[in-house]
């Protein structure tokens, strides 16, 4: 059997197209079905309409009340409740071509697929003439920026379909954003994906809920899973960001302070506390932010150690480099970077293991789950 998880907000008005459409697909195939209509407490007559289709084919409505609405929770919620042997998740606006979905399942079933994505950007895929430059160029940053996490042309399909035996474990999956699919596939370490090439329809009926806002969750989603599919790597791209602002706020501070007359050594030795304490404050709450906290004082004095013995690694070795090796003394720059990495390498490390050590670990998984439940708040 094939569940068909459609997620919904004021979509009374596309329901009967899309339910007749389904039933009239489905008996063409001769497919086993159902349809779970994932409603978010819409009140618009969905409720109604679906209870007299239900009278001619397997569709129910599921009204998520007291739920944080969601477009992602929502079809997280379905995918848990359905019975089918395939799972398939499409818009309710007509905006994913219902006639694409036997053929999705039949790349399922046969193929050995483990993951299909109607995508609108394989070389028969396409979307609608009329979009302007501006939408263009916004799916395509987008497209581009989860690149990395994913080899699969258009990864923010809405439009997929997976066998219920491989849906990872739900407390895995986060319903942060829009882009679920993106979340079922990276969690879910999927290997083996085909991209099945569909035209998108701009809806007819109703409005999109993709508002700014919800762009600006899937940066927060995007980062989320560079951090859970490349841990260490995310750590420390964050970490050398934050260490460019800390340099930045230094230098400035440094030129500042001689501007209001300090000695060049006094200005130095005060710039440095700033930028220390700005890496640390960000270093704590965006590069490491996922780990359970240290008091703070004990854990800012840890940070300051660790960059002192850091920058004397770097300095040091700077010293040392050109003091005793021709070639660095002749390209003095070359040491310098040399200098910089190591120390940033250091610092990283021991931040790393012990600054930012996670407490989680050792407290176990009870904590570990009230933590992520309070981040999605
Ligand atoms: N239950 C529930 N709760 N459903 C929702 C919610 C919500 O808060 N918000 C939106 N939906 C439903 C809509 O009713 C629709 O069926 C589907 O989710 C997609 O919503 P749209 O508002 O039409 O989104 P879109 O067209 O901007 O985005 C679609 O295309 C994107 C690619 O351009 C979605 O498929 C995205 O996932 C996709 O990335
Ligand atoms: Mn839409």
């Amino acid at each position: 059997m094939i569940s068909i998880i459609v997620p919904t907000y004021n979509e009374v008005k596309n329901l009967p197209t899309l339910l007749d459409l389904i039933a009239q697909v489905m008996s063409t195939y001769q497919l086993e079905y159902e349809v779970l209509i994932m409603d978010d407490v819409s009140q618009d007559g969905s409720e109604e309409v679906v209870k007299q289709y239900s009278q001619k084919m397997p569709v129910k409505i599921i009204v998520r009340h007291n739920k944080i609405r969601g477009l992602s929770d929502s079809v997280i919620d379905g995918l848990y409740q359905a019975k089918g042997k395939f799972l398939l998740v499409m818009d309710a606006d007509m905006s994913h071509p219902v006639d694409a979905i036997p053929a999705m399942i039949e790349q399922l079933k046969l193929a050995n697929s483990d993951f299909v994505i109607g995508s609108r950007y394989t070389s028969e895929g396409s979307l609608p003439k009329d979009w302007g430059i501006k939408r263009r160029l916004n799916s395509w940053v987008a497209t581009i920026l989860a690149r990395p996490l994913a080899k699969v042309s258009d990864p923010m399909s809405g439009f997929f379909a997976i066998c219920n035996k491989n849906l990872p474990a739900r407390h895995t999956l986060n319903p942060i954003g829009y882009k679920i699919a993106l979340e079922v596939l990276i969690k879910g370490g999927f290997k083996e994906i085909y991209e099945h090439p569909i035209h998108f329809q701009d809806r007819i009926q109703g409005e999109s809920k993709l508002t700014f806002s919800e762009q600006l969750k899937y940066l927060r989603h995007l980062r989320r899973l560079y951090q859970y599919r490349y841990s260490t790597w995310a750590e420390l791209v964050q970490f050398a960001g934050v260490g460019s602002i800390g340099f930045v706020i230094d230098l400035a501070l440094y030129y500042l302070l001689q501007g209001f007359g300090l000695q060049h050594q006094i200005a130095r030795a005060i710039s440095f506390w700033p930028a220390v304490t700005s890496n640390w404050l960000l270093n704590r709450t965006i590069t490491f932010n996922h780990r359970s906290y240290k008091k703070p004082l004990r854990q800012w004095i840890n940070f300051v150690m660790t960059s002192l013995i850091g920058f004397f690694i770097n300095w040091g070795s700077y010293t040392l480099m050109t003091t005793h090796i021709d070639f660095f003394n002749q390209y003095k720059v070359i040491a310098l970077m040399t200098g910089v990495a190591m120390g940033m390498g250091f610092n990283f490390l021991f931040s790393n293991l012990f600054v930012f050590h996670n407490l989680r670990v050792e407290e176990g998984m009870q904590k570990n789950s009230n933590h992520r439940n309070s981040e999605e708040k």
